[in-house]
């Protein structure tokens, strides 16, 4: 346990665990690792469990940009590392996440003929699903939802890279493919099964909604009756 002084209840969460490390440093002390880049809410990078909430207590909300205004006076606050087989502890408050780089690896990609750019007009895209495209697109991979859900399933991630792309024209000649192949890694990495509980949207910072799971199973099963039997 560790007693932090002098906390501005306008400094970010993260800028409390700097004052904290600052001082253990110059007390010649072990800081706490946690991870961190860009402090915007854009990268996924700061994931923490706090006080056992994925990103804290705010709604759409990382934890980067939760303020210590938050708590109260002399609240204790519990941090932990998110808590799933598929990210191993790596030190203190920081897991390895590269588990969802091999998912986006097995399908996030779209075929596209080399040449210059077409028009951005050259496609029509009807707006509701450029819509929901962007609203997917918007997963920065912070892994809050795996960290919560009780299954540690990373459905929601999954799908959330195969809306983006998969309600796209430009994603479609991969759109089965793809979601079978994602969905083939995700579990082989030892993530569990999606059992619709919803804990991995309630934390979400960018508001990934439940749907995108249910469009991503519907791909799936028209894939296992559409395209050839592989085993
Ligand atoms: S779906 Fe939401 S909680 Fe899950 S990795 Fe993407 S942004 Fe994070
Ligand atoms: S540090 Fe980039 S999202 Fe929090």
């Amino acid at each position: 346990m560790y007693v932090v002084d002098d906390i501005s209840p306008d400094m970010s969460f993260l800028e409390m665990l700097d004052v904290l490390n600052e001082r253990l440093i110059k007390d010649g002390e072990e800081p706490i690792a946690f991870d961190h880049d860009c402090r915007e809410g854009i990268c996924g990078m700061c994931g923490l469990m706090i006080n056992g909430n994925a990103h804290g207590p705010n709604k759409l909300t990382t934890t980067c940009q939760l303020h210590m205004r938050s708590f109260s006076e002399n609240e204790a606050i519990t941090i932990e590392p998110w808590r799933a087989a598929p990210f191993p502890v790596i030190k203190d408050l920081v897991v390895d996440r590269s588990s969802f780089d091999r998912i986006i690896e097995s399908g996030g990609y779209i075929s596209a003929p080399t040449g210059s750019a077409p028009d951005a007009h050259a496609v029509p895209v009807p707006k509701a699903d450029a819509d929901n495209a962007f609203e997917a697109a918007a997963c920065i991979g912070c892994g809050a939802c795996v960290a919560a859900c009780p299954n540690g399933s990373g459905m929601l991630f999954t799908a959330a890279k195969t809306t983006h792309l998969g309600l796209l024209p430009q994603g479609q000649p991969e759109r089965l493919t793809r979601a079978l192949d994602m969905v083939e890694t995700h579990d082989e990495l030892g993530f569990g099964g999606c059992t619709n509980s919803g804990e991995c949207t309630a934390v979400c910072p960018k508001g990934i909604p439940l749907e995108a799971i249910g469009r991503l199973n519907r791909d799936v099963l028209k894939a296992a009756t559409k395209l050839p039997a592989r085993h």
